[in-house]
């Protein structure tokens, strides 16, 4: 996967954090007068590529998007293939992801989900939960805005019992409350198929996350797009508001 030639990173330079919309599965099938289904198929192939490459660079964290708390809106067999789709392929996949000692977390309301999604996602979580390499974030069923109420109702529920004064609210201890609680902030964002806009995703942590957009479509990317997107990220100056 990875040409042989290339230069090792300076793994200390690397993002520690990865977060990826994966776009454009719909255009791709469209191209190839596919349904969109074959997109989303198309699509999950990418998505074990894109693993491979993050678990050999030893990049800690890869948080991706694969269905927004907006994507209930597309039609009911879409979301139902969808849906399939995740669990079959979580269902085959558990084995390979637990042997490669990867943690799958998943961000967003799972209450939504159908009721055999969240036992697959259930097990897979508990399977992998003491793995310690890479943690892998699974967002379903996530809107940025829904977690960010998400985290400050139970804040609300903290302060009504009595268990939290108002006074500790700040930033560190909502960020403990959202779906991310204990990862670093994503470093770099990409997001594939071109579009300009976050789409509801992760909007508390990319603060000062670096985005990426390549119009690549998801079931075309692979490792080298990794390694194009890492090498732009290495080259930023990444300020945070000083004056560096
Ligand atoms: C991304 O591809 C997958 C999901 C949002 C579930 P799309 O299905 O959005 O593909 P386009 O944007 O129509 O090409
Ligand atoms: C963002 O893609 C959501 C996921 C990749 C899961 P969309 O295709 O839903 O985003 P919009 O509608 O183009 O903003
Ligand atoms: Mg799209």
């Amino acid at each position: 996967m990875r040409k042989q030639n290339r230069l090792p990173y300076d793994k200390e330079r690397l993002p520690r954090h990865i977060a990826i919309i994966m776009d454009g599965n719909g255009r791709w099938a469209k191209k190839r007068h596919l349904p969109r289904q074959a997109g989303h198929k198309a699509g999950i192939s990418a998505l074990r590529r894109t693993i491979e490459t993050i678990v050999e660079l030893g990049i800690p964290v890869l948080t991706v998007y694969a269905f927004s708390t907006e994507n209930w809106k597309r039609p009911a067999e879409e979301v139902n293939h969808l849906m399939n789709l995740l669990r079959e392929n979580l269902h085959s996949e558990l084995s390979d992801l637990h042997e490669n000692n990867i943690k799958l977390n998943i961000l967003g309301d799972l209450r939504e989900l159908p009721a055999g999604l969240r036992e697959e996602l259930f097990e897979a979580c508990q399977t992998t939960a003491g793995n310690t390499g890479l943690i892998l974030n699974i967002a379903l069923n996530y809107g940025g805005r829904s977690e960010i109420v998400r985290a400050a109702k139970a804040l609300a529920q903290q302060v009504k019992d009595g268990e939290f004064s108002i006074d500790e609210i700040n930033e560190s201890t909502f960020g403990a409350n959202l779906d991310t609680k204990g990862l670093p902030d994503p470093d770099l964002l990409i997001r594939t198929a071109g579009e300009m806009r976050i789409s509801n995703f992760l909007l508390w942590q990319i603060a000062y996350t670096e985005i990426w957009v390549t119009d690549v479509l998801w079931p075309d990317f692979n490792g080298e797009v990794i390694f194009q997107a890492i090498d732009d990220y290495l080259k930023r100056n990444r300020k945070f508001g000083a004056a560096i």
